[in-house]
């Protein structure tokens, strides 16, 4: 088992400023056209963030107005991308909702099932097949660290996928530093699983409460009616729950213990960050060890007047998970908990070197009908990876082909792909391109050159003849003009010029 860290934290008596000021970030109102004011919070139209995907209109009735509409994308094209504009070294919580509304017609009564992605981890299977059958909307949601000036949110069609996939909305909220700050988030992500609060039957208590507005559902029944922790001060708490959720709780009156089917949900088997909160200002103590699905987790837990939260970081669950407030013999009341929290702990897949990923960027740019899937990151995830390209393995992610052949291409080549400097094969033969092949002489990896059956002009760079590693270079049927340069006719070197009328051999 592996090296599991807990931490207790006792809060601070002062009284919390609680700030009103709504969270920073993006509310983005998938397939709008406008921009509109809900609750007084500002939801923008996805236009500006994605440029693939058709905007659609719900026909069902629908009481949120965010669900009204989405935008769609054609199942033939694995990847789409928003690009959303971040602060760099900001921790985003990024939620996405889906309500499918049949929008795939009567032939498609079951929503899609497809992946979501953000930059190069994939972060989950979005299935609303059973919420969707009750006539609810689907929500998820993680927290993600800006590594770049731009995330991207992606919609992944996979093979289980059998109709267009969509997003109705999406927002990008920055979370205060010290929000689920033990996690490492160079690393590692976090996607909700649960988030409760416990005795409460209310509507969920999210944002005027909860200053980052995080949705804490309701959960279970109270056995006792009485809110007992109306002066929890939540700023010593580096989580910063809501005050709301102190104000109910489960628990025993008697001196027994206290047992929780929690969360619901049959477990992957994977590792969680889990945080509980308890607080109680009853006269007399309240002293229970906690366990989960009968493994020790903490001993003696004081739930003090003032708060204290337990919680793990890497904690390893599988199925169903119950967890067990169990009294100890000091205590002189029962067990009782608050709220909870628990998040699977995703490892990020990493992203495409930098320097690649602006390179093949301008060489988009420069190309007037790039592959459709060419958004979000080239290379990872894996499964993902833009179309005709492959990368290299290993913590450092490189571009080593670029293979466009008979993708029906027009446009030019740009000199950025001189920049890919781990390329080995550049095949992008039997399009339309045209205008100069750039100097690719700092591909010093280059193996394969193949730009046959296009309308490259211009004479051929004699840089190339200084790439040692170059095989094999294809340049027939094009329009190239000028002498063949000589330093190309040597040995290990196989180079085909045929078909280009206006050029003529080497200088003797
Ligand atoms: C919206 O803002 C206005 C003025 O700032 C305020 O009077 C109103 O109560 C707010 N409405 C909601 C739903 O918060
Ligand atoms: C969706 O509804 C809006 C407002 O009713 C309308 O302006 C827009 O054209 C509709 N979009 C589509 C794709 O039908
Ligand atoms: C989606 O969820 C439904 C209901 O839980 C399940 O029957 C179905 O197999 C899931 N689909 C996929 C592709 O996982
Ligand atoms: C989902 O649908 C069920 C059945 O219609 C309903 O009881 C439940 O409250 C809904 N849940 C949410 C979160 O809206
Ligand atoms: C988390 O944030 C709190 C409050 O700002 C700070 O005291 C603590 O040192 C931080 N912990 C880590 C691991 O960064
Ligand atoms: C909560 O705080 C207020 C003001 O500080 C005080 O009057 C009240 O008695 C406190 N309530 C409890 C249950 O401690
Ligand atoms: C609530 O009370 C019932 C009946 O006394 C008991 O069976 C049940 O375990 C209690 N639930 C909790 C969460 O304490
Ligand atoms: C609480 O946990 C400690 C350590 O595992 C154990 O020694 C003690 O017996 C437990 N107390 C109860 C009441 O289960
Ligand atoms: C490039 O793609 C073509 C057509 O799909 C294929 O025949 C060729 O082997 C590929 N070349 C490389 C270097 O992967
Ligand atoms: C060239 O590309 C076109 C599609 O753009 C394809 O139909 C044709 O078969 C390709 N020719 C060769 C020789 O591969
Ligand atoms: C390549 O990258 C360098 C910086 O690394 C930059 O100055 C240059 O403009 C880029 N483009 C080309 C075509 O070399
Ligand atoms: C090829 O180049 C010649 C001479 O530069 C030019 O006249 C001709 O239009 C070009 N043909 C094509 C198909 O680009």
């Amino acid at each position: 088992m592996s090296i599991l860290f807990f931490l207790l934290l006792f809060i601070s008596f002062h009284t919390p400023s609680f700030s009103q000021t709504p969270p920073k970030g993006f509310l983005i109102n998938c397939g709008t056209l406008t921009t509109t004011q809900i609750n007084n919070r500002t939801w923008l139209p996805d236009s500006n963030f994605i440029t693939t995907g058709t905007p659609k209109n719900i026909t069902t009735q629908v009481l949120l107005p965010t669900l009204k509409t989405l935008r769609s994308f054609p199942l033939q094209v694995k990847k789409h991308c928003y690009n959303i504009p971040v602060y760099r070294g900001a921790k985003y919580m990024i939620r996405t909702t889906y309500f499918y509304g049949g929008v795939n017609g009567v032939d498609h009564p079951t929503p899609p099932v497809f992946d979501q992605i953000i930059d190069g981890t994939l972060w989950s299977v979005v299935n609303t097949t059973v919420d969707y059958a009750n006539g609810n909307s689907s929500f998820y949601e993680g927290v993600f660290l800006a590594v770049g000036k731009f995330m991207s949110f992606c919609i992944g069609s996979n093979s289980y996928t059998d109709s267009d996939p969509f997003v109705s909305a999406l927002e990008f909220l920055i979370l205060g530093d010290s929000l689920y700050n033990t996690t490492d988030f160079n690393n590692f992500a976090i996607g909700l699983v649960a988030r409760n609060s416990f005795g409460y039957s209310g509507p969920s208590i999210r944002y005027p409460d909860d200053q980052f507005d995080r949705i804490w559902e309701p959960f279970g029944q109270s056995n006792s009616t009485k809110a007992n922790t109306e002066n929890v001060s939540v700023s010593g708490f580096w989580n910063l729950p809501p005050s709301k959720v102190f104000e109910t709780h489960l628990g025993s009156e008697q001196l027994e213990s206290l047992e929780l089917r929690w969360p619901t949900a049959s477990l992957p088997s994977s590792k969680y960050y889990i945080a509980l909160y308890f607080a109680d200002n009853t006269a007399g103590s309240r002293i229970f060890n906690i366990s989960v699905n009968g493994v020790h987790y903490y001993r003696d837990l004081n739930a003090i007047a003032s708060g204290v939260v337990v919680f793990a970081n890497q904690w390893p669950l599988s199925g169903p998970t119950t967890i067990t407030l169990t009294p100890s013999a000091s205590s002189s009341l029962g067990p009782l908990i608050n709220a909870g929290e628990v998040f699977n702990v995703l490892s990020l897949g990493g992203r495409t070197s930098t320097r690649d990923v602006i390179a093949l960027q301008r060489v988009k740019e420069s190309l007037r009908n790039p592959p459709l899937d060419w958004s979000g990151d080239p290379c990872v995830p894996r499964q993902y990876s833009w179309t005709g390209i492959t990368c290299s393995e290993g913590l450092r992610i490189r571009i080593v082909t670029l293979n466009l052949t008979s993708m029906d291409l027009s446009g030019s080549l740009s000199s950025f792909v001189a920049n890919m400097t781990a390329l080995t094969n550049i095949w992008l033969g039997n399009n339309s391109l045209s205008g100069q092949i750039p100097n690719l002489s700092s591909l010093t990896m280059l193996e394969t050159l193949h730009l046959e059956e296009n309308q490259f002009s211009g004479e051929i760079p004699s840089s190339l003849g200084n790439i040692s590693s170059l095989k094999e270079v294809f340049l027939q049927n094009n329009n190239l003009t000028g002498q063949i340069p000589a330093n190309l006719l040597k040995p290990g070197l196989s180079i085909r010029t045929s078909g280009n009328n206006f050029l003529s051999p080497p200088a003797p």
